[in-house]
């Protein structure tokens, strides 16, 4: 298996491309199956999870065509065309590998008024139940059976969702995803309350938009969708992606550097600017994006996860490197997720001093940190390892980097251009 070996103490300097949304990619791609007509996608990270998705959308009869493959591109182009679907079945193989495979329940059901999902069952995170998802798509006529590990979804007659509305008990973004996909193309009007409010959904609901659909209260926890009979096909470009300029904010600080996050938009991450601020950071608006410079050690933060607008539960593992080496204790708080502190005892194995209570961590600034072999268990706890390496003295070895190919396109370049000593080495 491939391994990312970094000699930590480099200063970041430059600008670093941000690649298209990963998050915002894997809920757009499954609006392809809502329409015969083509929808084309710009800015598609390259990303493993996207070509997943691309092939989990082949097996349901939908034709996929990528431009912009060459090694040096960066932001592909797709088209998808679901002419007909071919099967509504989304396998147990395909989803156990990619829990956002999920997120074709709602438009199957909306485009063919069926569809059959496995169930995704637990992961490195949590348990991550798909209750909220099924309970939308109940409230909006849905009918839901369980059975040897797969969820059915049918609407009456195998026709159109009549409609309704439903209030989520705890905000869910790929719940309020699926939901507002099954909704569009609904006979009635569907309303979800207390919904997500990232700016991924906003990206999402701005290509159904592009595609025809009816959605009031975009960008709010009250979304009204009305119905309509038919979608057509559109171009749409995949918003960047704010938790990638977020993870290299936080490399810039932890090295003392200075980066330039190209494409970043600031109002879509405020609470991870306000926290880069709190630590000492530089954080200015620039003409093509964010950018963040650091003199010295980071001031310590007090940082809670939460939806949007809070603090990013993908966020929290990058920040806890940076608050490694920080001058005084920072305070941790997840709320999110309840198993996400899995990057904690690899960053102790490089020195770090993390005290973990339940959902609160504590973390005490330490003079140094040391390279060591370091492997993780997901995307954003892999991320921090990276970080952590970047000002380690000495070699960091990081294993398991196919969580990391999920999502962060072309890692290592982005990090060698700003001045990293950091490479692949391949497994053969
Ligand atoms: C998405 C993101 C993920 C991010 C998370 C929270 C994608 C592909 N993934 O994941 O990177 O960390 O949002 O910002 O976009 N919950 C239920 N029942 C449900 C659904 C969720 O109880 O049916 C709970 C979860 O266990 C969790 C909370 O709701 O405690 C939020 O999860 P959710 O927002 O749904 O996360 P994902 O959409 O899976």
């Amino acid at each position: 298996m491939d391994q990312i070996v970094i000699r930590g103490g480099q200063r970041l300097k430059g600008r670093i491309p941000i690649s298209g949304a990963k998050n915002a990619a894997l809920t757009l791609l499954p609006c392809a199956l809502l329409t015969d007509e083509p929808l084309t996608l710009r800015n598609l990270p390259r990303l493993a999870d996207v070509d997943g998705f691309g092939h989990l959308l082949n097996q349901l009869g939908c034709s996929t065509t990528i431009e912009g493959s060459r090694p040096e591109d960066f932001g592909r182009v797709m088209t998808a065309r679901t002419t007909t679907l071919t099967s509504t079945v989304a396998p147990y193989d395909i989803v156990r590998k990619m829990r956002a495979s999920i997120l074709v329940l709602g438009p199957l059901l909306a485009r063919a008024g069926e569809a059959t999902v496995s169930l995704p069952g637990g992961c490195a995170i949590g348990n991550r139940p798909i209750d909220l998802h099924l309970k939308a798509l109940e409230a909006f006529g849905a009918e839901i059976e369980l059975a040897s590990g797969y969820v059915k979804a049918s609407a009456p007659g195998g026709g159109r969702l009549p409609g309704g509305k439903f209030t989520f008990p705890v905000v869910s973004v790929g719940a309020t995803e699926n939901a507002l996909m099954a909704a569009v193309l609904a006979k009635g009007i569907c309303v979800l309350e207390n919904a997500a409010r990232e700016p991924e959904i906003v990206d999402l609901c701005n290509c159904l938009v592009a595609m025809g659909a009816h959605i009031d209260g975009i960008g709010t926890e009250t979304l009204t969708i009305e119905g309509v009979d038919r979608l057509h096909g559109a171009t749409y470009r995949v918003m960047a992606d704010r938790i990638e300029a977020g993870s290299y904010a936080c490399a810039a600080v932890i090295t003392e550097g200075d980066v330039e996050l190209v494409g970043a938009k600031a109002s879509e991450m405020e609470a991870t600017l306000a926290s880069l601020r709190e630590a000492g950071a530089t954080v200015e608006e620039t003409k093509g994006g964010i950018r963040v410079a650091m003199t010295g050690r980071a001031e310590p933060v007090t940082l809670s996860t939460a939806p949007y607008p809070g603090f990013a539960t993908d966020m929290q593992a990058q920040f806890m490197a940076m608050a490694t080496l920080g001058k005084g204790a920072s305070l941790f708080t997840e709320t999110i997720f309840e198993n996400r502190y899995m990057h904690v005892p690899e960053l102790a194995r490089m020195g770090c001093d993390i005290d973990v209570r339940g959902r609160s961590a504590v973390v005490r600034g330490v003079d140094h940190l040391v390279g060591a072999p370091v492997m993780a268990t997901d995307l954003r706890a892999s991320m921090s390892l990276i970080i952590a390496g970047l000002a380690a003295q000495g070699t960091t070895e990081v294993n398991r980097v196919y969580h990391l190919d999920r999502g962060y396109e072309r890692l290592e370049e982005k990090l060698q251009a700003v001045g990293a000593d950091i490479e692949r080495i391949s497994a053969g």
